[in-house]
């Protein structure tokens, strides 16, 4: 993939309300989820590189990662977002990490769900704002973040054509 692009958000008072379809539930995912969490990122990135072993590695053992939630359904893992933060990289605000839902459950509100609870989550451990990287052929996401509140980062003209270029693809 080619640019990283970069969104922020403010933790206010008006995060917005985490609404599940019934039969859905939330849940923070630990060591025993690496399995099912690397199946799950298989199947929406499509990449080779996110195993088990990197899951743990990355996600689950990670002392960055502040936390991974996941959406289950019957068992099944089908969505997730996860906390990090890098002082190194972004001082005190962390990054909403790695958000995914499983192509079969798409459309249903499981990625608003899980994006507006990771969120809440942000808040309570005392975040004042939240960033996000992405790229810019990621456009069902990149809806979902403009839709929450997310608000595009222009540092150069560069980016501004970029997100001139996603905006006009969205039909803002
Ligand atoms: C982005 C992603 C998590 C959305 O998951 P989802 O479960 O379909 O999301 P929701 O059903 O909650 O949709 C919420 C909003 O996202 C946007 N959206 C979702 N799918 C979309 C699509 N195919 N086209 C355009 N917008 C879309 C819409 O704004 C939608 O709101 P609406 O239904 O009121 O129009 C999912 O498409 C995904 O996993 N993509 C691949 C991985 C990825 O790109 N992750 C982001 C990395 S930064």
């Amino acid at each position: 993939m080619p640019e990283n692009i970069m969104m922020r958000k403010m933790l206010d008072d008006d995060i917005g309300e985490v609404s599940l379809p019934p039969g859905y539930i939330l849940t923070r995912l630990g060591l025993n989820d690496a399995n099912d969490l690397s199946s799950l990122y298989n199947a929406a990135f499509g990449f080779d590189f996110q195993t088990p072993q990197w899951t743990i590695k990355e996600m689950l053992n990670n002392p960055e990662v502040k936390a991974v939630y996941g959406i289950k359904c019957g068992g099944k893992l089908v969505a997730t977002a996860a906390i990090r933060v890098v002082p190194k990289l972004y001082g005190d605000t962390p990054e909403l990490h790695w958000v995914a839902s499983h192509p079969d459950y798409r459309g249903q509100g499981l990625g608003k769900a899980i994006v507006l609870h990771t969120l809440h989550e942000m808040k309570q451990m005392g975040f004042k704002d939240v960033l996000l990287i992405t790229q810019p052929e990621r456009l069902p996401a990149i809806k979902l973040y403009l839709s929450l509140g997310f608000v595009p980062e222009v540092k150069n003209d560069e980016e501004k054509q970029l997100w001139d270029e996603i905006h006009k693809k969205l039909g803002n």
